[in-house]
């Protein structure tokens, strides 16, 4: 990742061939990267992410079960057709906008479900020789400015080491995320030192959690296919980056913007609360729901 031409991003990572197994039996059919908030699956505000950072191949990580993500992404012209002949124009855009013009969508099959690292080591193949994004679907940021990728991307161009984002947690959260130590942050950034997968609060090194969004060297494929299962028997993309650290720079990157946890009930609840008060049309109405909701079950305002 040194010259400068070929440090901007241009591929993008979806591994979506978990087994979403808190949203059963949601998940039973429904991929979790398909449950909506408003009217856009997760994977879409992911993928629009991505191209606004710059990407123009995007690469799905998938597995036997999941056409509905394939099938989203493909082109549907029956749909099409007759939203053209009813006259549905603002429809119609939203349905090729799924994918714009110049943007490809490559799908590669992850035959079993042996953990992240080994989703991303899926991606090699179609990666080449240069740097790339990861995005984890669930994690979807909001922000009224840059969108997080696009923030990361801009600072690893002109840094030329990987990067990864972090936020800061509660130090009793810290058993549920990787947590990085780092040097001091100038520029939202600061340099990782140590990487450790879900340490409990006594024995984490900060309480700067990563969250899914990475910009990555190609060095990361060598490192994964010697990686060997970690904790919970599966590849960690978490002790992969461990080795990166020692033979390239990488960076914690504090974006701009809030993070729900869309793997999670609640994350998602606060994902299509937050979203539909800020929505120009539901605003209003989603806030005096909300209100007439708690009045009506009578849940007192929390101080
Ligand atoms: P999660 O830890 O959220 O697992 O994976 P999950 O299976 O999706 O969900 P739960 O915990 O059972 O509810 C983090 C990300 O890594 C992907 C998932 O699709 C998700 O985006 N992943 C995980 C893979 O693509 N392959 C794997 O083998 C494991």
């Amino acid at each position: 990742m040194t010259q400068p031409d070929q440090r901007r991003i241009r591929k993008a990572v979806f591994p979506v061939a978990g087994l979403g197994t808190r949203f059963l039996p949601a998940t039973k059919t429904v991929p979790k990267e398909m449950l909506p908030v408003i009217d856009k699956p997760l994977i879409q505000y992911a993928v629009d992410e991505a191209i606004e950072a710059g990407c123009d191949t995007l690469i799905f990580i998938t597995n036997r079960y999941k056409h509905a993500v394939a099938d989203y992404f493909d082109k549907a012209y029956e749909l099409e057709q007759k939203l053209e002949r009813a006259g549905k124009h603002e429809q119609l855009a939203l349905v090729r906008n799924v994918l714009p013009e110049g943007v490809r969508a490559v799908f590669v099959t992850q035959t079993e479900a042996l953990g992240l690292g080994h989703a991303v080591l899926c991606a090699k193949e179609v990666i080449g020789d240069e740097p790339f994004a990861v995005l984890l679907p669930d994690d979807l940021i909001w922000n009224r400015g840059p969108g997080a990728l696009k923030q990361m991307a801009d600072a690893a161009a002109a840094s030329g080491c990987s990067s990864i984002a972090v936020q800061d947690v509660p130090p009793e959260k810290t058993a549920s995320y990787g947590i990085v130590a780092t040097g001091d942050f100038a520029n939202r950034q600061g340099r990782i030192t140590r990487i450790v997968e879900k340490p409990s609060p006594e024995s984490a090194p900060s309480n700067l959690a990563v969250v899914g969004r990475y910009i990555l060297s190609p060095r990361i494929f060598g490192i994964l296919e010697s990686t060997t299962p970690g904790a919970g028997g599966e590849i960690q993309l978490t002790d992969a980056i461990e080795r990166l650290l020692g033979e390239e720079c990488v960076d914690a990157y504090r974006f701009r913007g809030t993070r729900f946890d869309c793997g999670t009930h609640i994350g998602l609840i606060e994902a299509t609360i937050r979203y539909a008060l800020d929505h120009e049309k539901l605003s209003d109405a989603a806030a005096q729901m909300m209100q007439s909701a708690l009045r009506e079950l009578g849940v007192e305002e929390i101080s």
